[in-house]
C-alpha cells in the first residue's frame, strides 16, 4: 500500500518474518536475524529511485553503456535498536557513510533524550536512510528529522520494522516530504506507548537486555 510518502510493505517474506519477531516466544539470536532480513527486504523498496549515472566499462567482451549510483548516500541509525539493521543496508549500499544518534526514550514521559550525535555541520548526505526498527509516538524519528534537515539533507526516508498509525500520522504531518517505509502499521499505542500488539522493545529483545 502507497499512502502519499508512507511505503507498506506487502510480501510474503515481511509477513513471515514479521511474525517471528512479533511472536514472544522466538530467542533474541533469531530475532537479530529476523531483524536484519526484514532490514533487507525494506533496504531494497527504499532504494528503488535512487539516482543513478551512466558509465562505460569494458565487459569480457566489448563496451558496454552501464550504470552506477549516482548519490551521497548517509545511513543513519538510531541508537540503540537501529544498530540491528545497519549491517544489511550496507550490504545493499557498501559505499555509503553510516552516521549514529542516540537516543532513547523517557520512561515516565516517552520523550525522546539525545545522548550521542556525532553528524558533522556541512557536506550533508544527498540521501538518509533512517534506521529504527519502531516508530511509536514519532518523537524519536521527529528529533532524528530535524537534526537531519539543519544538516542540510533534503532526501530523508525512514527504515522501520513496526510503526503505530498515531506516530505515522505525526511524522507525515509535521514532515511531508519524509518517505517512511514500513513492514506493518499497528493500530493504536498502550499507556505506556508501546506500540499495540506490536513485538515488545525492539533494542531489548536485540540485544537481551531486560
Ligand atoms: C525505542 C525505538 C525508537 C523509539 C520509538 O527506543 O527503538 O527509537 O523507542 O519510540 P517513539 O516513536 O515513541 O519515539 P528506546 O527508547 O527503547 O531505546 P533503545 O533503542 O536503546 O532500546
Amino acid at each position: 500500500m502507497t499512502l502519499n510518502q508512507v511505503f507498506l510493505l506487502d510480501h510474503p517474506l515481511v509477513s513471515h518474518h514479521l511474525t517471528v519477531l512479533r511472536d514472544r516466544a522466538t530467542r533474541p539470536s533469531e530475532f537479530r536475524a529476523g531483524v536484519a532480513r526484514l532490514a533487507m527486504l525494506i533496504g531494497v523498496h527504499a532504494t528503488e529511485d535512487i539516482p543513478l549515472r551512466d558509465v562505460e566499462v569494458e565487459t569480457p567482451i566489448m563496451a558496454a553503456t552501464c550504470q552506477r549510483l549516482d548519490a551521497e548516500i548517509g545511513i543513519v541509525p538510531v541508537l540503540r535498536a537501529g544498530l540491528g539493521m545497519v549491517d544489511p543496508l550496507l550490504e545493499l549500499l557498501p559505499d555509503a557513510s553510516v552516521w549514529h544518534l542516540g537516543l532513547y526514550r523517557n520512561e515516565e514521559t516517552a520523550e525522546p533524550v539525545g545522548y550521542y550525535d556525532k553528524l558533522p555541520r556541512t557536506n550533508a548526505a544527498d540521501v538518509a536512510f533512517v534506521l529504527d526498527p519502531m516508530l511509536a509516538t514519532g518523537g524519536s524519528i521527529d528529533m532524528v528529522v530535524r537534526r537531519l534537515q539543519e544538516w542540510g539533507v533534503s532526501d530523508i526516508r525512514v527504515l522501520s520494522i513496526i510503526a503505530a498509525q498515531p506516530g505515522i500520522d505525526r511524522v507525515t504531518r509535521d514532515f511531508p516530504d519524509v518517505k517512511i517505509y514500513v513492514a506493518a502499521i499497528d493500530p493504536s499505542l498502550n499507556e505506556d506507548a508501546f506500540i499495540v500488539p506490536g513485538l515488545g522493545d525492539a533494542g531489548d529483545r536485540i540485544f537481551d537486555t531486560p
